[in-house]
């Protein structure tokens, strides 16, 4: 009896560009690890899609605004422990998880963010690298993965980081072009040493 894979939770907002990358790779082999079930918080993220379109369930879990944030975050936990995750991703997922949802994950919450340690955590990364860039603040932007082990802002310990330098003819659509083809890369790299247990 082969031992099952490794069973991967991946959490959605939008486009799923980062979760294809990792349906693509466990289908390949390149990632030995299952993706159990996609969530979204937004009913309309193209990411469900893509879910389906492997054969893997797609749920969504909205936040209604007059819903409580934690009441939102203990039931989403309940959601993605109903799916046994080795490993819940955060792949393009645009909601701060309190310490109800993380808690019932220790070390095991993954995120993904368009930016290197320690710079421009938060959203809207990719552009206000741009930005500085273009002030001549910076030469190069990146991509991070990393644990996600309490309600800090994209500032988790790390597992990967890599550095992408901002060419002279980037406008913001190719810089971002580039960075989300890293962001593919690095997620599934990382995610299959995880997989190998070769990272703690
Ligand atoms: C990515 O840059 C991700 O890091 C950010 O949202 C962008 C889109 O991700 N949070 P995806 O295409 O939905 O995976």
């Amino acid at each position: 009896m082969t031992p099952e894979k490794p069973r991967l939770v991946v959490l959605i907002s939008g486009s799923g560009s980062n979760l294809q990358a990792i349906l693509d790779a466990c289908t390949a082999g390149s990632l030995p690890a299952q993706v159990a079930a996609v969530i979204s918080n937004k009913a309309e993220a193209y990411g469900l899609e893509r879910a389906r379109t492997a054969g893997v369930p797609a749920l969504v879990k909205a936040k209604l605004k007059e819903m409580d944030r934690q009441v939102y975050d203990v039931e989403l936990a309940d959601l993605v422990e109903s799916f046994h995750p080795d490993w819940v991703v955060l792949a393009g997922w645009m909601r701060l998880l309190s310490s109800r949802f993380l808690s019932r994950f220790p070390n095991r919450v993954v995120n993904l963010h368009p930016a290197l340690p320690g710079t421009f955590p938060g959203t809207h990364a990719i552009e206000r690298a741009f930005t500085a860039w273009q002030n001549g603040e910076i030469t190069h932007t990146g991509v991070m993965v990393h644990l996600v082990p309490d309600e800090g802002v994209d500032n988790g310990p790390l597992l990967a980081a890599e550095p992408l330098e901002i060419l002279p003819q980037d406008t913001l659509e190719t810089l971002e072009a580039r960075v989300h083809a890293l962001e593919h890369r690095l997620l599934v790299e990382t995610l299959a040493r995880l997989a190998c247990g070769k990272i703690p």
